[in-house]
């Protein structure tokens, strides 16, 4: 069966994830602002689900049309085969948002919408109440000056919830996030990766999940895993891939530091969930005192913004603080994400490259090093 889906994402990550389909084999990957669609089988939708490091979820996209009004709305809705993935006894909840379109009350959408489906399951299974008792089928609806796309989802919990993060700090990073900015530095399975003020460690626990290609949602489970009109066979085909893709023979290793002991514990313990911890060494260390145990490697760090952690000065003394401790020197990269303006100035050198990355709701910039 030939799916489209869409992954909405984040400002900034849209060709990351669109390469990453099309690495998983997916087919008619285009990358959008704020989405990636692209379509693929049954197995490509377990498969992005369990493999993939940087969407935050995958959802089926059902149709789409333009609607005016709540009766174009209403009928747009009810021609589309809501059966195929719908069962008489499934969960079938609706929300979504408008943006810059004629039906601006989200509500009445939704109202509308969930109408319209009952109509059309009424009319197809010839029953007219709907227990609603079987797995959840979320409905989401996205109007963007008048142009409706109807979706379910299939992920459930967000995919950066991979499982091993139970404990978090004050100012944890995303693990879609920390998982794009190791892409964006190229982190390989013969590298060393360092993060300096590591807190909970997500950055090294997605750098060694990728550098060993660890499918990051093996350990998870998902939405659509419940649905009865998929094959079941699909989830262990899948999960079996996965495995059998770990590689067995990296030389990766990672160095994490934090000056904060109760974090670092923290870190250990997400770390050895996460099946990395033989990978991962964590010491308490202030980054005054940042010392290399490699000849090279590649840095990435998640500084304090001075909005959450510390006060603006203080975090500007980190950020020279970096610049005097991360030496210029062939075979080493320096990886910083910060919203902060002054960044350059303060590490005391121009990025060799900056590419804008939304941390959550935080405009920031990552700043790149590698010359
Ligand atoms: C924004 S948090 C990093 C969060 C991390 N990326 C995560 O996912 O949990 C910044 C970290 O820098 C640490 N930190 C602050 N000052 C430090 C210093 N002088 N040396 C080392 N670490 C420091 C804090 O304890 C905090 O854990």
């Amino acid at each position: 069966m030939n799916i489209n889906f869409v992954i909405p994402c984040l400002l900034g990550v849209e060709s990351i994830i669109a390469n990453e389909m099309k690495e998983l084999g997916a087919e008619n990957v285009t990358a959008e602002n704020g989405r990636v669609l692209f379509s693929g089988n049954e197995n490509i939708l377990a498969r992005a689900n369990i493999c993939s490091r940087y969407a935050e979820r995958i959802q089926i996209l059902v149709g789409t049309f333009e609607a005016h009004s709540f009766e174009e709305l209403f009928q747009g809705t009810k021609a589309l085969p809501w059966e195929e993935w719908i069962g008489v006894a499934d969960a079938f909840p609706v929300k979504g948002y408008s943006i810059n379109s004629d039906l601006f009350s989200v509500s009445d959408c939704q109202a509308i919408i969930k109408k319209a489906i009952v109509e059309r399951m009424k009319t197809v299974h010839n029953i007219s109440w709907f227990e609603e008792t079987g797995p959840v089928h979320q409905v989401q609806f996205s109007i963007m000056k008048n142009q409706v796309s109807l979706l379910l989802d299939t992920s459930g919990a967000g995919l950066h919830k991979r499982g091993y993060r139970l404990e978090a700090n004050l100012a944890p990073i995303k693990e879609t996030i920390a998982a794009a900015l190791v892409n964006l530095a190229r982190v390989r399975h013969y590298h060393t990766l360092y993060d300096p003020m590591c807190g909970s460690g997500t950055i090294l626990i997605e750098g060694a999940l990728l550098a060993n290609n660890i499918a990051p949602g093996i350990n998870r489970h998902f939405s659509a895993e419940r649905w009865l009109n998929l094959p079941q066979n699909i989830w262990d085909e899948e999960r079996e891939r996965a495995k059998s893709l770990v590689l067995t023979d990296s030389q990766f290793t990672a160095y994490g530091g934090d000056i904060d002991g109760k974090t670092l514990e923290i870190a250990r313990i997400n770390a050895k969930r996460a099946g990395v911890d033989k990978y991962i060494n964590f010491s308490r260390c202030d980054i005054r005192n940042f010392t290399p145990r490699s000849e090279k490697g590649t840095v990435i760090c998640n500084p304090p913004y001075g909005e959450r952690l510390l006060d603006i000065e203080q975090a500007n003394e980190l950020y020279r603080i970096m610049g005097k401790n991360f030496r210029r020197e062939h075979g080493w990269a320096y990886y910083i994400i910060t919203p902060n303006d002054d960044f350059e100035r303060e590490f005391g050198r121009k990025a060799d490259k900056r590419r804008k990355i939304y941390n959550g709701m935080i405009k920031c910039q990552y700043y790149m090093y590698f010359k």
